[in-house]
């Protein structure tokens, strides 16, 4: 009954380990696809090894974190060490990050046969060098990337949006036409930041940092919304999800499935068996024998 599919992957049920939590070695990918994630998403990672922001990079706020890690990742090389060791039961997605269109592709070819799916993070709010959400926030130079990942690669490609725009539904629609598979709905808001009281500094090395966690659900829901209205290819939901009532309204929106990221801190990987349970229940009860059936009910 949690069976779904998105671009003709199969998954157990519509839960995905979401990119940058956990996502950093085999070992935690193999974990959360061992406690009932239906796939899980690597941490992002570009063509050079990136260090990242110095600590600290995470601080807790009200309804959720903000994080400015810097996308530190040990590169492609290094990471394509780490899925060869993927134990494979479940489908995996790559998520890659760079500063131009070639860079982008030139990752993606490494790492074309080695998984499911490859999502492009033109979203991180924190990245520097011309990274992330520069790039997501221009709807011009996201159908650039889109189109050189697709000429170079056989895998379905996803393209991960920033919230942080004045119209989500243009840059979710350029990156259709430019041939995307589908759209993961969202990356982390802001930039925010937070200031310590006795040293009155901000509180991140970097002191800005994208917010992520049950505040911005709302957001995130109102994007699938919005976007599922205008694009027809699938789309994968993420963004505060806690419980299998988030995941009911996001499928409701419009998510074909969802990602699951800062709920890890709050529920540990049980998030995932706790949320699985609790849809059975809810679609038993209400008459739903597939998830897809329950897809886009809210419009
Ligand atoms: C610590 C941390 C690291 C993250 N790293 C990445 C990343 O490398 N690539 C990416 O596309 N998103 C990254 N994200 C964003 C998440 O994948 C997700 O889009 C966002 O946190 C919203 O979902 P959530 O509220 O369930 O966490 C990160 C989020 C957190 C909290």
């Amino acid at each position: 009954m949690l069976e779904t599919e998105i671009c003709n992957i199969k998954m157990k049920n519509p839960t995905m380990l979401a990119a940058g939590v956990l996502g950093s070695t085999a070992a935690s990918l193999n974990w959360a696809a061992r406690n009932g994630a239906g796939a899980v998403v690597t941490k992002s990672f570009g063509l050079q090894p990136n260090k990242g922001y110095p600590n600290p990079t995470t601080v807790e706020v009200t309804g959720g974190f903000i994080n400015a890690i810097g996308l530190s990742n040990p590169g492609v090389d290094s990471f394509k060490g780490e899925i060869e060791k993927l134990e494979r039961s479940v489908p995996t997605v790559a998520s890659i990050y760079g500063a131009t269109p070639t860079e982008f592709s030139n990752v993606a070819a490494q790492v074309d046969d080695m998984v499911d799916m490859i999502e492009l993070n033109v979203s991180c709010p924190h990245a520097s060098g011309g990274c992330g959400a520069s790039i997501g926030q221009d709807p011009v130079l996201t159908a650039e990337v889109v189109k050189a990942v697709k000429k170079t690669v056989e895998s379905h490609v996803s393209v991960k949006l920033t919230p942080n725009v004045t119209d989500i539904v243009e840059i979710a629609l350029n990156s259709q036409k430019a041939g995307c598979d589908a759209l993961t709905l969202i990356n982390s808001l802001g930039p925010g930041m937070r200031i310590d009281l006795e040293t009155a500094r901000p509180i991140l090395h970097n002191k800005f940092g994208g917010l992520s966690g049950p505040a911005i659900k709302p957001i995130a829901l109102r994007c699938v919304y919005d976007v599922f209205e205008t694009v027809n290819v699938p789309i994968i939901g993420v963004g505060g999800i806690r419980d299998y009532k988030d995941v009911v309204e996001f499928l409701f929106a419009g998510a074909s499935c969802v990602q699951i990221g800062t709920a890890i801190y709050y529920e540990g990987l049980d998030v995932f068996k706790n949320i699985n349970n609790g849809l059975l229940k809810y679609m038993t009860r209400k008459g739903y024998h597939k998830t897809a059936e329950m897809v886009g009910e809210a419009h």
